[in-house]
């Protein structure tokens, strides 16, 4: 069993220190007791746990106010103003521990003296080509480094995305400022286009939610199901088993271990999912992404400024109105279900992790 201690000998900053001094000599270091690879600093575990936990209490309680047809029960059982407290509250803690991240990235790439694993490079670019080619069946599975092309491209997509929701975000609660005198002064006491302006910042809030709604879902697909089924646990131990890191990240398995020869197939890689399984989780994610990429459209990119009453152009709203509305209900309602099993699953994992029972 890996303890703390043998997981990170000094603090979060070993991770990317000892990249540098250990590249092909003295794998020795990244390896723990049970012969596994730390992957993720301690920092990063409890960081990705907290951000984790408050993204999924924000959609638990910013989705209602979106979609309060559909799940308005959360206000009846919670109170309206409950609900929006403990979004905010929540939100406040999303951007407290993101800039706290922000400054431990920066101080860790400036102590290494080198770019992050997670910075984009033109390697990415020639693996992802590499990728497609591959998947076309011309050609080898690329060698990955730390992080493939791919899990690079969810990493920045989200970190845009939660940027942007928390700037939203603060302009969304300090609305006042919309209101004030000297803001309407500014925009040449144009009354109407300082509510515009408020209108189009709660629109990109939505957008961006609903978006980074479907990245999510894709990321725990990619993570639990493709990655490793069906519960991927390296996010809360923090380690990768050797033979693992072979088969998904060749490369940097090749640097941290030196170029020993392991088997690529892992026994970590069991269970894998059945086809049907495979398929049917494929589907329903699609259907997913369609059904959040129609309320998208509706409850802000075709509800115009400046407010949805103005709906002139289309009779009604098939998320609220009509039989679609019911594939809608499910839908929504199937999406807050999947989203308390994704709280509970990080508490889970946390838990475990502090208990050090990973
Ligand atoms: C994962 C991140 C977030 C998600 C998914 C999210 C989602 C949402 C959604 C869907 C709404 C409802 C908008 C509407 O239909 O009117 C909302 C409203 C709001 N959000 Fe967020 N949000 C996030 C982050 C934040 C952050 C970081 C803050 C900053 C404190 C914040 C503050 C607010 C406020 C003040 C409202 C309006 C509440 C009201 O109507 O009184 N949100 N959010």
């Amino acid at each position: 069993m890996a303890t703390e201690t043998d997981r990170t000998p000094v603090d979060g900053l070993t991770d990317t220190a000892t990249d540098v001094s250990d590249v092909s000599d003295a794998p020795e270091a990244d390896v723990d007791s049970d012969g596994r690879l730390e992957r993720f600093s301690s920092v990063q575990v409890y960081v990705h746990g907290t951000i984790a936990l408050s993204i999924f209490v924000l959609y638990l309680t910013g989705l209602p106010m979106t979609f309060n047809e559909h799940l308005g029960w959360l206000f009846s059982v919670f109170t309206y103003e409950h609900v929006v407290l403990v979004h905010v509250a929540f939100g406040v803690v999303l951007i407290a521990v993101g800039t706290y991240y922000l400054l431990y990235l920066a101080l860790t790439a400036l102590l290494a003296g080198r770019l992050l694993d997670s910075f984009p490079t033109l390697g990415d670019v020639r693996e992802s080509l590499a990728y497609v080619t591959y998947l076309f069946g011309r050609g080898e599975k690329p060698a990955a480094k730390k992080y493939t092309w791919l899990q690079k491209a969810e990493i920045w997509v989200l970190a845009v995305e939660l940027f942007l929701l928390s700037a939203t975000g603060l302009l969304l609660w300090y609305r006042g400022v919309f209101a004030s005198p000297e803001f309407r002064a500014a925009l040449g006491a144009n009354e109407a286009l300082a509510d515009v302006l408020l209108l189009m910042v709660r629109d990109v809030h939505v957008v961006v939610a609903l978006t980074m709604l479907m990245g999510i879902s894709f990321h725990l697909y990619m993570v639990n199901v493709k990655e490793r089924f069906p519960f991927n646990k390296t996010m809360f131990s923090g380690t990768v088993s050797a033979d693992r890191a072979r088969h998904h990240w060749a490369e940097w398995a090749d640097e941290e271990l030196g170029e020993t020869e392991t088997p690529h197939e892992s026994s970590e890689d069991r269970p894998v999912p059945s086809s049907r399984f495979l398929t049917v989780t494929g589907l329903s994610l699609l259907a997913f992404f369609a059904l959040v990429l129609i309320a998208t459209l509706f409850a802000a990119v075709l509800s115009p400024l400046p407010t949805r009453e103005y709906l002139i152009a289309l009779p009604a709203d098939p998320v609220t109105h009509g039989v679609a509305s019911i594939v809608f209900f499910v839908g929504l309602n199937a999406a807050v279900v999947l989203i308390l099993a994704g709280a509970a699953a990080i508490c889970y994992g946390m838990i475990q992790r502090l208990r050090g029972e990973l």
